[in-house]
């Protein structure tokens, strides 16, 4: 079991929203004129950032009538492009109680609070009814949970029959121990990456069946290239970036995933299941 109180403090930084203002300032923007594609550097706390949520969310059948859950929702960006695109309903829950008030807060300047509500819960008991979300996704959210097998169950339940549950997620790949602190974890303490088969083991003992899977290593190596490239040549991190979100040692947690992709420890995975 892993202990949700330290994954909330090592989320939580205190400072994220000032932050996130000073970087929309240093652009010469303000929460007036900022966009949701602006706020797409820092609030896509995945690997890929926008352009790994458009392809991940695009997979699951999402129209305008559909209420969709987003678990693990992190400050909201995957929320936002989701019901900024399909004009539909999200509800995000998130252990992170920071992460949770920056996300309702940039939803207010984005005008998009009718559509979207953030909420702190964990995904492992949600305060939802049975059969209540039309479709649901993780992003970046199972390497903090232990209890895979409970966490499937409960997304079993509170989806409708026939839904898609989508996961992208960070797996295990290899044998070798990773090279913490990681932007998921600071130790191993929280810290429990899984393989493929492991989570679709899970999902068809809750009663998924699986639909498709994608591997997105070479995805993530053109990713982590293209963003080193881009420290170097600005010397630095940009205004706005996921750097925000990972705190003082933002840079060794960027380095070592690197290394733990490139070693082959690790590498991120995305499985659509259906609810059957
Ligand atoms: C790397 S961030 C990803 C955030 C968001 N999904 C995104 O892609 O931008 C991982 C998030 O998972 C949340 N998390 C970890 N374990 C969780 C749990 N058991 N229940 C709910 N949220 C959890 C953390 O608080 C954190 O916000």
């Amino acid at each position: 079991m892993i202990d949700e109180k330290k994954v909330e403090k090592h989320y939580s930084q205190g400072s994220i929203i000032d932050l996130i203002l000073g970087g929309i300032k240093s652009m010469g923007k303000t929460i007036k004129n900022i966009n949701i594609d602006d706020l797409a550097l820092v609030d896509e706390f995945h690997i890929g950032g926008l352009e790994a949520t458009k392809n991940f969310i695009n997979k699951l059948a999402i129209d305008p009538s559909h209420h969709i859950l987003d678990i693990g929702c992190g400050i909201g960006g995957p929320s936002r492009y989701t019901a900024e695109t399909f004009k539909c309903k999200v509800t995000g829950v998130d252990l992170t109680k920071e992460y949770i008030e920056v996300g309702n807060t940039i939803c207010e300047w984005v005008g998009l609070s009718e559509n979207i509500s953030l909420q702190q819960a964990s995904a492992l008991y949600t305060p939802f009814e049975n059969n209540q979300f039309d479709a649901a996704y993780m992003m970046h959210v199972g390497m903090n949970i232990k209890k895979k097998k409970e966490l499937t169950d409960e997304i079993y339940r509170i989806i409708k029959p026939g839904s898609l549950f989508g996961i992208y997620d960070v797996m295990k790949t290899g044998e070798k121990d990773l090279i913490y602190p990681v932007p998921w974890a600071q130790t191993k303490e929280t810290s429990e990456v899984n393989t493929p088969e492991y989570y679709k083991q899970c999902l068809s003992q809750s009663g998924f069946s699986i639909c498709e899977e994608t591997d997105k290593k070479d995805f993530a190596l053109n990713y982590f290239k293209n963003m080193v490239e881009k420290i170097n040549k600005k010397n630095g991190f940009p205004p706005l970036g996921i750097h925000i979100l990972m705190g003082d040692n933002a840079k060794e947690k960027i380095k070592n995933s690197h290394i733990n992709l490139k070693s082959g420890s690790i590498k991120p995975y995305e499985i659509i299941a259906k609810k059957n």
